[in-house]
């Protein structure tokens, strides 16, 4: 399962791997979490149709187990080409599989709602939706990071414009966060 969106979207969600319902209609997050997803690309004045959607293990591991080293290790490439092609300004990281790739033994509790400049992106570590949903605390947290990505996005923007215009990283606009 691939996952969906505009291949020009600015935003990339990526989570762990399919689960049942999305294995079944081949398509990411259409379950539970997949309906607070909405709910939250909604507080940020967003739609799922706005945003590419994705995962770093592209099957649904067996009894909705966690997706082993050697099955993230295999998807990689997918992912890497994905990131190529669709070339978002901002990825946003869905849990902690996803987020290994650019916090490796990082905490969520300590950076969610970060931004981390990586190349011409940056890079959003956020809880994973289906453990906000399991945990009435997370809720709020993960509504207020969320509202925080359209000014996340503008400040990505503003970077790759000044990059693209000077070839050189405009430091103070890092400042804001
Ligand atoms: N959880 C995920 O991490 N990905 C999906 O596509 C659905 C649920």
């Amino acid at each position: 399962m691939p996952g969906e969106g505009p291949a020009d979207a600015r935003i990339m969600l990526i989570g762990e791997a399919p689960g049942w319902n999305e294995d079944k209609q081949g398509r990411p997050f259409v379950g539970a979490a997949g309906k607070f997803l909405e709910e939250l690309l909604a507080s940020a004045g967003m739609t799922r149709d706005q945003v590419f959607i994705t995962n770093v293990v592209k099957s649904r591991p067996p009894g909705n187990r966690d997706p082993l080293p050697d099955e993230i290790a295999a998807c990689a490439p997918f992912l890497e080409r994905q990131m190529e092609v669709i070339d978002p300004d901002v990825v946003v990281t869905l849990g902690r599989f996803s987020m290994a790739r650019w916090f490796p033994g990082e905490r969520i509790s300590r950076i969610h709602g970060q931004p981390k400049r990586v190349g011409r992106r940056l890079i959003v570590p956020m809880y994973h939706p289906a453990a906000a949903l399991h945990q009435q605390a997370l809720r709020a947290t993960i509504l207020e990071d969320f509202g925080r990505l359209p000014k996340i996005l503008a400040e990505a923007e503003a970077v790759k414009r000044a990059e693209d215009s000077s070839g050189a990283p405009p430091v103070q606009q890092m400042g804001l966060f």
